[in-house]
């Protein structure tokens, strides 16, 4: 067996309390063994193989985070059969978090009064890393990123770009054979997630890590993943390769603007006068949104259009996010 990473028919259901409203309501369930059974993931099949980057997408309460804390271990399936690294997490933990590393985006794993490298130090010692491989893990750092200004430099006092770089480089420094990064990029600017984005791919493939990547930035996705898999209810919705979807997420973007006079009644306006470009509309309470097929029109005619009859404070060009690619391959755009 080759695959890294290995789940059949797996499932995970939690058994929660029926609430009820009000006090009368909490009061009966202080007595009530009233249970309902959520399926947070229901019915997976997925096999990964040793150094593939997948970027495993879906809507918020998909059952995302449920599968990675079975693929690390923390929760025990309900059903099926999940293997990484020829091991079942949950009942062989200890030796499956020697072979793993997380990053969450916006929770850090490090010690937060500790300057990096005494972070690093504790981390030599829970993983029983040689001073070798070690060492030659440092200089690797040192030839991606600017290690020697992180490394004497307390976690608190660190920007939060600086901070993500730690983290990353710390879930990498035992060299594990899986990655799990959630949401790595979030909060962080242009430039550090492009940066962000280099250091994950460098990682990949010079010590040919296994990735799984959430995030909810097509432009992460894009970056790192050849491959994408997305759950939706708790089921796969999509596994594919990401080139089958670049037509399309390449031909969307979303124009946005801010109208003079009010957003809600210039934003209806717009749904006429751009009847013909074949434009999806919509606004919240400062900006007005619209979606362009570029393939059909340019995004420039549509803005064009738009100031012929009004006029705009602000303007901004957004490219298409992960949770856009799901909605329309939930729509039928595009078929596994
Ligand atoms: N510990 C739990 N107890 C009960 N329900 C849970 C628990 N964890 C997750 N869920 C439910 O399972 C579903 C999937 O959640 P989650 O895996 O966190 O989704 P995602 O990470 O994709 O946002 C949601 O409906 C969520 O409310
Ligand atoms: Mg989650």
């Amino acid at each position: 067996m080759n695959n890294i990473i290995e789940l059949k028919n797996v499932t995970k259901e939690f058994k929660v309390l029926n609430r009820h409203e009000g006090l009368k309501g909490c009061i009966k369930d202080l007595f009530s063994r009233d249970y309902k059974i959520v399926r947070a993931v229901d019915n997976i099949d997925l096999e990964v193989t040793q150094g593939e980057i997948i970027g495993f997408l879906g809507q918020n309460g998909a059952g995302k985070s449920t599968t990675i804390k079975m693929m690390t271990g923390v929760l025990e399936p309900s059903s099926g059969n999940l293997i990484i690294n020829n091991r079942i997490p949950y009942t062989d933990r200890t030796k499956n978090s020697q072979e793993i590393g997380v990053v969450f985006g916006q929770r850090t794993q490090l010690w937060w009064s500790l300057p990096l490298v005494e972070s690093f130090k504790l981390l030599k010692d829970i993983y029983q890393i040689s001073d070798e491989n070690y060492n030659e893990m440092l200089e690797l750092y040192g030839s991606m990123v600017d290690i020697e200004t992180l490394l004497h430099k307390p976690v608190r006092q660190m920007s939060l770009g600086q901070r993500t770089l730690s983290d990353i480089l710390a879930a990498f420094l035992h060299n594990p054979k899986v990655v799990f990064l959630d949401e790595p990029t979030i909060g962080l600017d242009v430039a550090m997630k492009s940066k962000i984005r280099e250091l994950i791919l460098e990682l990949n493939r010079k010590k040919n890590t296994t990735v799984i990547l959430t995030s909810h930035d097509m432009g992460d996705v894009d970056a790192l993943c050849q491959r994408i898999v997305i759950i939706d209810k708790g089921n796969l919705l999509y596994d594919n390769e990401i080139s089958h979807l670049k037509h399309f997420f390449g031909i969307y973007r979303t124009l946005k603007i801010r109208p003079r006079e009010n957003v809600i009644e210039v934003a209806n306006k717009l749904k006429d006068e751009l009847y013909a470009f074949e434009v999806s509309i919509t606004n919240d309470d400062t900006w007005i949104s619209i979606l362009v097929n570029e393939e059909k029109n340019r995004i420039m005619k549509v803005l064009e259009a738009v100031q012929e009859t009004h006029a705009i404070k602000d303007m901004q060009l957004k490219e298409i996010s992960t949770e856009d690619v799901i909605k329309k391959i939930y729509e039928g755009g595009v078929r596994n």
